[in-house]
């Protein structure tokens, strides 16, 4: 624990991976130390770039850029449009060469200032110039904040599915600011959810249960139950990514409920009828439903988590989908070009109950099956 300031009481994770360990904060009012936090980590920092999107930098580029300015850091600015089709080849390119235009060096840190889409570009764009800059994340979204701003993966969506092109890459120093949290849309913010139930599902129990009994005061905005929760989720990747920063086993967990994600994610054509944590919450539900196929998970517990994710009104089955216009055989097409796939079909993150996640091989007929009765059900 840490105070920055009287009665700001703000959360400390340990990222360790010997050389390329780092810290996040997690509390309110983050953003306004980011300056004095640069200035601890770097030598002599004069200057440094941000990249964020239209919508985070019309609330709050102004607080970071002021953060900075006492900190007598110079920055520059670049804005990109939101939404997850930037995260493009095309716009990798006008981000990269801004960058090189901009006179940035080797030593110039890149701050990745808004939710997945920015941190994920950013991030990329940071491990590929100049073979590498410094990274910074500041996430703005609570799945950034939970998920995808920790563990330094990096990337962008190919025409043939999610985060094909990346890098894991990670950050200096990850500053979530859970303030920012408050001008989310209710939308938003149940996607984000999503993620944070994942870590409960594969991870633990009681956190689970904790949940169960407080999504109403996190959804709500309640600041302290919020940085318990972030904290909890960065505790919990953080040991995972120590273990296994490239997955090549355990992080795959990570992953629970993400490859039927991705596959609908890829079938809306990567657009906001489908936010990505939507998608999640549709992948978990079938990913306890196949592992209750198989004989792993107890009903119980299957019908727990359909009950905790209709309670906080994610999507939980086909009818939530914007639409339906597709079949079980389209979506296993996409799974096939999974990042994760082997000889063309991926192993599947299953659990054995609430709180204990595994990878096993499942047969292509056996995921087709449940996607038809997903969709006639
Ligand atoms: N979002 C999954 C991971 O970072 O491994």
């Amino acid at each position: 624990m840490n105070t920055f300031e009287k009665n700001t009481i703000v959360n400390t994770v340990d990222v360790k991976l010997g050389s390329a360990s780092y810290q996040i904060f997690v509390g309110p009012s983050i953003l306004q130390t980011t300056g004095e936090q640069l200035k601890n980590i770097f030598d002599k920092i004069g200057h440094c770039i941000i990249i964020s999107d239209e919508n985070v930098a019309s609330l709050y580029l102004d607080n970071l850029e002021d953060s900075l300015k006492c900190a007598n850091i110079k920055c520059k600015t670049f804005i990109m449009p939101p939404g997850e089709q930037s995260k493009s080849i095309s716009q990798l390119n006008i981000v990269l060469e801004d960058l090189i235009n901009s006179g940035l060096e080797r030593n110039t840190p890149l701050i990745a200032f808004g939710g997945g889409v920015v941190g994920d570009l950013a991030g990329f764009a940071a491990s590929i110039l100049l073979r590498g800059i410094p990274l910074i994340q500041i996430p703005t979204t609570l799945l950034a904040q939970v998920d995808s701003a920790v563990g330094g993966k990096t990337g962008i969506n190919s025409k043939y599915g999610k985060n094909l092109i990346g890098t894991f890459y990670q950050p200096k120093l990850v500053l979530s600011d859970t303030e920012v949290l408050k001008s989310l849309s209710e939308r938003e913010l149940r996607a984000g959810y999503a993620e944070v139930v994942k870590y409960g599902l594969i991870n633990d129990k009681t956190f689970f249960s904790w949940l169960e009994s407080h999504s109403e005061s996190l959804l709500g905005g309640d600041s302290e139950i919020t940085t318990k929760a972030i904290t909890f989720c960065c505790n919990a990747k953080a040991k995972i990514v120590a273990k296994d920063e490239k997955e090549r086993g355990i992080r795959a967990l990570l992953n629970l409920g993400h490859t039927f994600a991705h596959a609908f994610e890829k079938e809306f054509g990567f657009n906001n009828s489908l936010l990505h944590g939507e998608a999640v919450s549709l992948g978990l539900i079938l990913s306890s439903q196949l592992s209750y196929k198989i004989g792993l998970c107890p009903e119980n517990d299957v019908i727990r988590i359909r009950k905790h994710l209709e309670s906080v009104k994610l999507p939980t089955q086909a009818k939530d989908l914007p639409h339906t216009n597709f079949n079980s055989e389209k979506i296993c097409s996409h799974m096939n070009k999974d990042k994760k796939a082997k000889n063309g079909w991926p192993n599947f993150v299953l659990m054995n109950g609430i709180g204990e996640a595994e990878v096993k091989s499942v047969s292509f007929n056996t995921v087709n099956n449940l996607l038809n009765e997903f969709f006639t059900d």
